[in-house]
């Protein structure tokens, strides 16, 4: 957390941080091609492998490993706090920081919240006076009380409302581009980015408006439109209808998170107001903190499709290593073609509180889901299942969850819980062991496929970290329903340089600085990519998006071919193979 520094403070500061100076005051640099070399200050070297990189903004040596930012080397060789850094290289770039609320940029804040608020009433007023737009919110069950509960709105058609009303001044257009309210054309004109819409308030915490979601009235594309990451959104971290479910309740004793703004709603004007949705985004480490800040008990419940089921999966892989005891997390899977607002809307209330209550336990959700992949009727099916568990298991902390879960494991494929505790301990991936225990080659296989392809997402980071630009256009789509390590970073990287375009590979490293997936970026950010003369990051990357859609697609393929030779494909996956095929 940067505290009371706003983010974009910092964005700006080490974008225009002049690194080598930073450095080149502390240590002799030496110019060697477009960068500086230098003896490690980290550590005892006679030949320099200390580099500086005055285009990426930040340092790397390729002998101790240290890296990081101008900040970071401030806090680094001369012992400085993160904000007494950011005091220090301000202050040699004659800026103050902004501290608290009467200084200029914090200030700045507040007039972004009071702009989203005022637009937000704006839009409320809109909806009152729109009879298709409350048809429409009528037709879907949602009565006037509700509405006004979550500050629903309508953004009439037409490209330049909000500009007109709220962006007659440059400083007030340049609010509106920071909210995400408006969009900046190439020739520098702007126009309304929600339009024709229903209007979904965000609230943060304290229930200040921090960003939208609109959806189109009828068929427009896209369904839903949200804002973009902004200084005051940011969408990996927030949950749509906490605020207001933490309003309706004096205690939280459970959350169901469902998938849709729709969800949130329709649940709540049937009383059951503990439902809060992502927001278009897979579940993050950092959505799990704030779920168990406020409850032990949380139950995700999604839509039965595909989409639903490798959304679920992804939950239950983010969540393994936060359970612990007292914690239950649970997984309910509605009937296919129903998502929570249609399955409420068309069972009430009490059979969607017992679907929830009847809902799989975590250790349930995997083991049979595991075990729908294998064949457990062979023994080389219950030690695939063993093996694609030991990844997943190793991921729970050490204590009695993990110990029953291992016995549920244990109990599924005939093995003793010590042996499979034995094989919790054992190195990943290693052949040798594998080959000891005799295990199948086309387990091999597989596994050295899978071992090679997170190096597409590392490319695609790696490139992403040294050609910030190449990002502009890039079709984040591509990864939907992707998954392998790190694609929720890499996908929230692409997101972030498509918001802010102008940001540079140190701000994107100080971005991530405290999270927990982010702490490798830094030596991403150094990898040395070999520039031939055709080489063209925005090429590289659309090929490796490309690539990852590709496999993804064909993993999907094999498990639907094993499905099928187990005789339990159902109607759909039938001809979503086929599809595929
Ligand atoms: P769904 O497509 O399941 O929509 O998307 P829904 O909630 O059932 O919506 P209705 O019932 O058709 O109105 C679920 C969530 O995914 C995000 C939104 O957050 C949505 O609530 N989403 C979906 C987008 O961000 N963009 C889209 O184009 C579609
Ligand atoms: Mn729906």
């Amino acid at each position: 957390m940067t505290g009371l520094i706003p983010q974009d403070f910092i964005d700006d500061l080490i974008a225009r941080a002049d690194i080598v100076e930073v450095i080149g005051r502390r240590v002799q640099l030496k110019k060697a091609g477009r960068e500086f070399k230098a003896r490690c200050p980290f550590h005892d070297e006679k030949t320099p492998s200390f580099t500086v990189s005055p285009g990426k903004g930040f340092y790397h040596c390729f002998g101790c490993g240290a890296h990081g930012t101008a900040i970071g080397f401030l806090m680094e060789f001369d012992h400085m706090s993160f904000v007494e850094a950011i005091e220090n290289l301000a202050s040699s770039m004659g800026v103050d920081v902004p501290r608290d609320a009467s200084d200029r940029p914090a200030h700045r804040y507040d007039e972004l919240f009071s702009l989203m608020s005022s637009v937000e009433k704006h839009w409320q007023a809109c909806l009152r006076d729109d009879k298709t737009a409350i048809e429409y919110l009528k037709r879907r069950g949602i009565d006037g009380e509700t509405a006004r509960r979550f500050g629903i709105g309508f953004a009439p058609d037409g490209w330049s409302n909000i500009l007109d009303k709220f962006g007659k001044t440059p400083a007030a257009a340049e609010r509106l581009l920071a909210t995400g309210l408006i969009i900046r054309k190439d020739n520098g004109k702007h126009y309304d980015r929600f339009r024709d819409r229903i209007m979904f308030p965000i609230r943060e915490h304290r229930g200040r408006t921090i960003g939208f979601g609109g959806r189109a009235v009828g068929d427009g594309e896209p369904k839903y439109l949200n804002s973009p990451e902004t200084a005051l959104f940011h969408k990996g971290r927030e949950l749509y209808g906490l605020y207001e479910a933490r309003q309706a309740l004096r205690q939280i004793d459970s959350l169901i998170v469902v998938e849709g703004y729709m969800d949130v709603i329709a649940l709540s004007r049937h009383g059951i107001d503990s439902a809060v949705a992502t927001l278009g985004t897979a579940t993050t480490t950092e959505h799990l903190n704030r779920l168990f800040r406020l409850t032990g008990n949380v139950t995700f419940c999604f839509d039965g499709d595909r989409a639903g089921k490798a959304a679920a999966w992804r939950a239950l892989e983010h969540a393994l290593p936060q359970i612990r005891n007292g914690r239950q997390v649970r997984f309910v899977f509605l009937p296919d073609g129903h998502d929570p607002d249609s399955y409420v809307n068309e069972h009430g209330a009490d059979t969607f509180i017992k679907a929830v209550d009847e809902g799989l336990a975590l250790s349930e959700y995997l083991i049979h889901e595991l075990s729908s992949q294998v064949d457990m009727t062979t023994v080389d099916g219950k030690a695939r299942l063993a093996e694609t568990a030991k990844p997943l298991l190793n991921k729970i902390p050490a204590g009695v969850y993990r110990e029953l879960l291992t016995g549920s494991l244990a109990d599924a494929v005939g093995l003793t819980p010590a042996k499979i505790e034995k094989m919790l301990g054992e190195v990943p991936g290693s052949v040798t062991q594998r080959a000891r225990r005799g295990t199948s080659t086309l387990l091999a296989r597989r596994n050295k496929a899978m071992a090679g392809q997170p190096s597409i997402v590392r490319r695609a980071i790696a490139l992403l970290l040294n050609h910030p630009e190449a990002c502009a256009k890039l079709d984040v789509e591509k990864l939907a329903g992707v998954t392998r390590p790190g694609i929720e970073l890499l996908h929230s990287l692409i997101e972030t340089v498509q918001a802010e375009p102008n940001i540079t590979t140190a701000g994107l490293l100080e971005r991530w600085r405290s999270d927990d997936e982010g702490r490798h970026l830094g030596r991403l950010a150094a990898v040395e990519i070999p520039e031939e003369e055709e080489f063209d990051p925005v090429i590289e990357l659309e090929a490796c998006l490309e690539h990852l859609a590709l496999a993804g697609r064909r993993e999907r393929v094999d498990f639907l071919i094993e499905k099928q030779k187990l005789k339990s494909l159902t109607d759909e996956e039938r001809s979503e193979l086929r599809q595929l095929h």
